[in-house]
């Protein structure tokens, strides 16, 4: 009987669960297929760590956040390297694997795929900068909840007459920020992707205090504002050398309440933006990227990755998910900054 084993790897994401379950319901009912889920990412199956994963195990799993395997930022390729996992792989039992992550487990998995492991990809990030996938599940709802937190914010900043800074995710691209920003109807939008300098953040924030708003700002955490170096790194740098969460938005808090005389508060929504239940969009997405991956595999398209394009999931090669980022595209950004003023 053919054997799949499924890793999920790298920081979690609202929907991997559904990935999970629509991924070992196909191969179950569809092909006969068993499964072995490793635990923590690459670390599982490096130590050959695993659990069976069959229809029971998967019951109501679409609805829950986070990943029932574990996740960890074991790199395979600093911790063994290909002989070591199709060691493992092999004492498993396992004819092919389905990796869900994000740049990282894509770009091992592409590796492993050149040295003849058969691996599919499912590609996974709430920020939705991978080029190979139209949206990643995980986005819908990181901008959800985001937006209801903004709209939080925004009564108590009414309340008081002050200034109100949300810090979203988005290590490389703005697309939570955009997004959460347009549906919360902010002030001002910041995006690594379009500088500004923080004078001019300063006359949106008087324009809207002006009309008798309570200033909102919507920034993410990758913004550097314009005639600065790097970005603001109060909190020190996490363990891959970028600067932590909570940077800007402290940083804006300090410059703009000095260059408006507004008074300002800032609040870093962090990784509440990655956990909880998955939205429907999301469940939906999960899920039929769970089950294309089955499917790819039963027929044999190792070496891809399923993807979103249109209404329609389809395989793209694991490459298309590397060194190409899908950042805001400066007509988005106008668009909602028109908004601004
Ligand atoms: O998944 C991507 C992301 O959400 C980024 O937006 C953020 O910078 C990062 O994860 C934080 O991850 P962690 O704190 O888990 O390393």
């Amino acid at each position: 009987m053919t054997r799949l084993g499924i890793l999920t790897s790298g920081g979690d994401c609202p929907g991997i669960n559904a990935v999970i379950r629509g991924a070992v319901l196909k191969g179950a009912i569809s092909y006969g297929y068993e499964f072995a889920g490793f635990r923590d990412g690459w670390r599982g199956v490096l130590e050959c760590d695993f659990i069976p994963l069959d229809r029971p195990a998967v019951r109501g799993l679409s609805r829950l956040g986070g990943t029932i395997l574990g996740t960890s930022r074991t790199n395979p390729m600093n911790d063994g390297g290909i002989e070591a996992v199709r060691e493992s792989l092999q004492f498993a039992g396992v004819d092919g694997l389905v990796a869900i992550g994000g740049e990282g487990t894509l770009a091992a998995a592409q590796e492993f795929s050149h040295a003849g492991i058969r691996v599919v990809g499912v590609p996974k990030t709430i920020d939705n900068d991978l080029d190979a996938t139209d949206v990643s599940f995980g986005f819908d709802t990181a901008v959800q909840t985001a937006t209801e937190a903004i709209d939080r914010l925004r009564t108590t900043g009414e309340s008081h007459h002050r200034c109100m800074i949300a810090e979203v995710m988005g290590r490389n691209a703005g697309w939570i920020a955009l997004h959460a920003g347009m549906a919360s109807g902010a002030h001002a939008i910041l995006i690594p992707e379009h500088r500004v300098s923080t004078r001019q953040v300063a006359r949106w924030v008087e324009s809207a205090h002006h009309r008798g708003r309570a200033p909102l700002v919507v920034v993410a955490e990758a913004f550097v504002p314009e005639g600065r170096e790097a970005p603001y790194s109060p909190r020190g740098l996490d363990t891959f050398g970028r600067p932590r969460l909570g940077g800007i938005g402290l940083l804006l808090e300090h410059e703009l309440q000095e260059l408006t005389g507004i008074e300002t508060r800032a609040t870093v929504l962090g990784h509440i933006q990655r956990g909880g239940a998955p939205t429907a969009f999301d469940r939906v997405l999960a899920t039929r990227m769970g089950m294309k991956a089955v499917a790819s595999a039963a027929e044999g398209r190792w070496g891809t990755m399923v993807s979103l394009r249109g209404t329609s999931i389809v395989n793209v090669g694991l490459g298309a998910a590397l060194g190409r980022l899908k950042t805001v595209p400066e007509d988005r950004y106008r668009e909602a900054a028109v908004l601004f003023g």
